[in-house]
């Protein structure tokens, strides 16, 4: 059935961003967004989040484009149960801007982070691609942290690579997998990472500790963190990035043109590329819309499981580590650490009630039913629970945003997710490690391209979480 969208829309004179605005519906339940969701061609960001909000009601944030919010506000006028309200952005102050030429000198200034200096200091601009290479190689320089080249160049023929850090050279060694820049227009997530491990190794190399705004680290969990083994890959989408950067357009799939040549039909969302339940047709209740088959969708899934060079170097990095438990891909803009699952709602009583059991398919990702939700074994959701719930806490002790923990399945099922395609590897690849997969969103709902004050109060935010995420994750185990 379909819930009315009352009143008229609060009309607000708004910037444009591309040809997206930004939008929040309200309703008095997040079942009053079903319909909405469920429609491939709007852009909900990372995926679907409906909040509570402090009068009773839900929101739910979007990017639509004027003829979208005309339609909706014509397909549901009558009924005054959901409003649609544009976002006054007109009062914000400018988006923080992009690094010109190289910062890092090609390697020869090493990056800096905001951990190890005194308070109130700030970071200037978002690092440019190119920057974000050179960053990484200022690393290597200075403290020798290794590098992999990964197998697969990207559409438009980027080489990426992934770095490592303190456990030594044996690649077994390594529990802890940190990736970034996945969905291009998320802003910030790259220098987070990349600003953190710089962090590790200045307090270590100094014998100090890290202050992140109120939440300060010492010298000796400095060292267990990084003792635990850290990989990260910091630009998981170049090509995107290069784009969005260039275009101010909100971009966030990657460039590849083989589904589609122009405007929104070209790329694929590498976060719904992965190998879990990708083909969704097939594996998903009929009526939920966890990915797109559509190119022109935000959340197309491309044309076969793992089609992706970005997505195929992000699981290569399982196979060159592969004592990696704990993973953490770095997203935004919702204020949310995100645990497994994302297809379903979790449960730990029946075993073969899984993503593998073909008995299932069909009936996958509607939420408040008992036709299926995805397994987990009990332990493990205790643990990944607790992680998640301290990784928020740390970051809201920083002194800036809330920040709160749940499922990543919140109220609206997603497919072939980078952080369920962690945890599945365990019981779908033989041999393979356990790992607990877990989405970060930093920031604010759907403001993809912060303020310069938003991107640093990020920057402090999220890498205390990475300190607190790190430190639980040790303390749950890292074998
Ligand atoms: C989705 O929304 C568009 C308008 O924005 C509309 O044309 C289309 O019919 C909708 N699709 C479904 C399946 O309701
Ligand atoms: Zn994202």
């Amino acid at each position: 059935m379909k819930y009315a969208l009352a009143s008229a829309l609060v009309l607000q004179s708004t910037v444009v961003l591309g040809n997206l605005l930004p939008v929040h519906f309200k309703a008095p339940t997040a079942q009053h967004f079903l319909d909405i969701v469920r429609n491939d061609t709007y852009d909900f960001g990372c995926r679907p989040n409906a909040k509570a909000t402090d009068d009773g009601k839900f929101t739910l944030h979007a990017l639509l484009t004027e003829d979208q919010i005309a339609y909706l506000s014509k397909e549901y006028e009558n009924v005054a149960d959901i409003t649609i309200h544009r976002l006054d952005i007109t009062k914000r102050a400018a988006t923080a801007p992009i690094g010109t030429g190289d910062r890092f000198q090609a390697g020869a200034v090493t990056p800096s982070g905001l951990g190890t200096k005194a308070s109130g200091s700030t970071i200037s601009s978002i690092m440019n691609v190119k920057e974000i290479g050179s960053a990484v190689q200022g690393l290597v320089s200075a403290y020798g942290v290794g590098t992999v080249t990964l197998p697969y160049k990207t559409f438009n023929g980027a080489t990426q690579t992934a770095a490592y850090v303190g456990a030594g050279t044996d690649k077994s060694q390594y529990r802890l997998y940190f990736s970034a820049g996945m969905h291009a227009r998320e802003r910030g997530g790259p220098d987070q990472i990349i600003y953190w491990v710089s962090d590790l190794l200045a307090a270590s190399k100094a014998g100090t500790g890290l202050t992140y705004g109120k939440k300060t680290y010492t010298n000796a969990q400095v060292k267990s963190v990084l003792a635990a083994g850290i990989v990260f890959f910091p630009l998981v989408n170049p090509d995107g990035v290069t784009y969005d950067q260039s275009s101010g357009s909100l971009w966030r799939k990657n460039r590849n043109t083989k589904s589609g040549s122009s405007g929104s039909s070209i790329g694929v969302d590498i976060n719904r590329n992965f190998d879990f339940l990708w083909n969704f047709r097939k594996y998903f209740d009929p009526s939920e819309a966890p990915a797109s088959t559509s190119p022109s969708s935000e959340t197309f899934y491309g044309s076969a499981a793992a089609s992706e060079s970005e997505t195929k170097n992000h699981v290569s990095v399982y196979d060159s580590f592969p004592k990696i438990r704990w993973f953490m891909d770095i997203h935004s803009a919702t204020g949310d650490i995100l645990y497994n699952w994302g297809d379903d709602e979790l449960q730990s009583t029946s075993t073969t009630m899984n993503f593998l059991n073909a008995a299932y398919d069909g009936k996958r990702g509607a939420l408040g039913d008992t036709a299926y939700k995805e397994y987990m074994p009990a332990a493990d959701a205790t643990n990944i629970k607790s992680v998640a719930a301290k990784t928020a806490t740390a970051m809201k002790a920083v002194g800036g945003r809330s920040y709160t923990s749940m499922q990543s399945v919140g109220l609206y099922a997603t497919s072939g997710a980078s952080d369920d395609y962690a945890f599945s590897r365990y019981w779908a690849k033989p041999g393979a490690n356990k790992v607990h997969g877990f989405t970060m969103e930093f920031g604010y709902s759907t403001n993809f391209y912060p303020t310069l004050s938003e991107f640093n109060q990020n920057i402090l935010d999220t890498n205390a979480g990475f300190m607190d995420w790190s430190l639980a994750a040790i303390a749950v185990g890292l074998d």
